[in-house]
């Protein structure tokens, strides 16, 4: 039996809720894949929606996973000293300028809850990951757009709206959903001009696609007296979205005050372990980076042969201009049995977000795509 919490004929009151929840928008969830099978009648789904890692887990993660479920019956360990120390060897950084976080999505989150007053602007790039605003929203701080300039982020926009209560800026490197990167000297100059009482979060879940020499790694920046703070992820290039574990890099100062505010085992043992695991299991972060560069080639190739506009993209996904609604063409190629990303949310109605797949993946969603494009 099925105790009901759906109760129409009931009149009940909420407890008062702030207004900036009330208008909160949820993140657009996804069904899973094998409900889409059941849904659609279709028997084999292949989904390039979420920019994860086609390859699967890092072995190497799940190796060291296994051989931790032993100890699962203990809490994690809550300063994450094993991969802290795993992490400062492989980036040549103090333990005490890193930060764990459950997902780089907590990362942020901390981040913004240690900064933010309730009421303070945050200036962001648009589009950009949705989840910026959703998170400043919900803490109570307001969200100030600045438009991407030709596809990139506007560093220079991002200084100029700076008012009195800019508490943060967030710089997206490379940027979600376009797949474009900053340039060194801008990022310099705008490093230089931003003033300390601004933190700078810059986003780099997709660093480790890019091969443009001219894109600047915030890594080399932590040594000046700005407040910035790095942020990256175990859940591309190493294949463990599922896992949720993330990291960040930042003076001391500032990861110490983070520390304050997290939960003492906001990272499961799990994540820890799989974490350390990947780091050393070089050959599968190599594996990727191939097969995203070749893949993204492929994909390149044929957006020009259908000569659909895409922008060049130096992240694992690529951002194509559509002849159609891409809310139309998202359900068309769902029932093709091909899930890709309607930029109708981002305000991009004629756009989609596409990730690099297995090449059979790639090359089954070109021919799907050519289909509907036919018809
Ligand atoms: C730009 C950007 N930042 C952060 C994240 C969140 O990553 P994580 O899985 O580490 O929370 C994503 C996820 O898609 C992303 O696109």
């Amino acid at each position: 039996m099925t105790r009901s919490v759906i109760k129409k004929d009931v009149k009940r009151k909420l407890p008062p809720v702030k207004s900036y929840i009330q208008a909160l928008v949820p993140y657009p969830p996804g069904k899973p894949i094998d409900e889409l099978t059941r849904e659609y009648g279709i028997t084999r789904v292949i989904k390039l929606a979420s920019n994860e890692n086609p390859l699967g887990p890092s072995p190497g993660a799940v190796a060291a996973i296994q051989e931790d479920l032993r100890n699962l019956h203990r809490y994690p360990d809550g300063s994450g000293y094993y991969l802290k120390a795993a992490l400062s060897h492989y980036l040549g950084i103090e333990p005490e300028g890193l930060f764990i976080g459950n997902g780089s999505n907590e990362i942020i989150e901390l981040a913004l809850k240690t900064f933010l007053v309730p009421g303070d602007e945050v200036l962001s790039p648009f589009p950009s990951f949705l989840m910026y605003s959703k998170t400043v929203q919900a803490l109570g701080g307001k969200n100030k757009f600045i438009p991407l300039k030709r596809y990139r982020v506007d560093l220079d926009g991002l200084l100029e709206g700076l008012g009195p209560r800019s508490r943060a800026i967030i710089v997206c490197n490379p940027n979600n959903p376009t797949g474009t990167v900053i340039d060194r000297k801008a990022w310099e100059r705008f490093l230089e001009r931003v003033p300390p009482r601004v933190l700078v979060l810059l986003d780099e879940a997709y660093i480790d696609f890019v091969d443009d020499p001219e894109c600047p790694q915030g890594i080399d920046y932590l040594g000046t007296e700005k407040n910035l703070l790095v942020i990256r992820t175990f859940s591309k290039a190493y294949g463990l979205a599922g896992l949720r574990i993330g990291y960040g890099l930042a003076r001391p100062e500032l990861t110490d005050l983070m520390n304050r505010v997290r939960q003492p085992f906001n990272v499961n043992s799990l994540a820890l372990a799989g974490a350390r695991g990947a780091l050393l299991d070089t050959k599968f972060y190599n594996k990727t980076k191939r097969i995203i560069r070749e893949g993204k080639g492929f994909l390149e190739e044929n957006f020009k042969d259908l000569g659909l506009p895409y922008v060049p993209s130096q992240a694992n996904f690529i951002l194509v201009k559509v002849p159609l609604p891409a809310q139309e063409l998202y359900e068309n190629l769902l029932r093709r049995g091909v899930i890709i990303r309607s930029m109708k949310s981002f305000g991009l109605d004629r756009h989609i977000r596409v990730n690099v797949g297995l090449p059979a993946e790639n090359k089954k969603f070109i021919k799907a795509l050519r289909r509907v494009l036919e018809e």
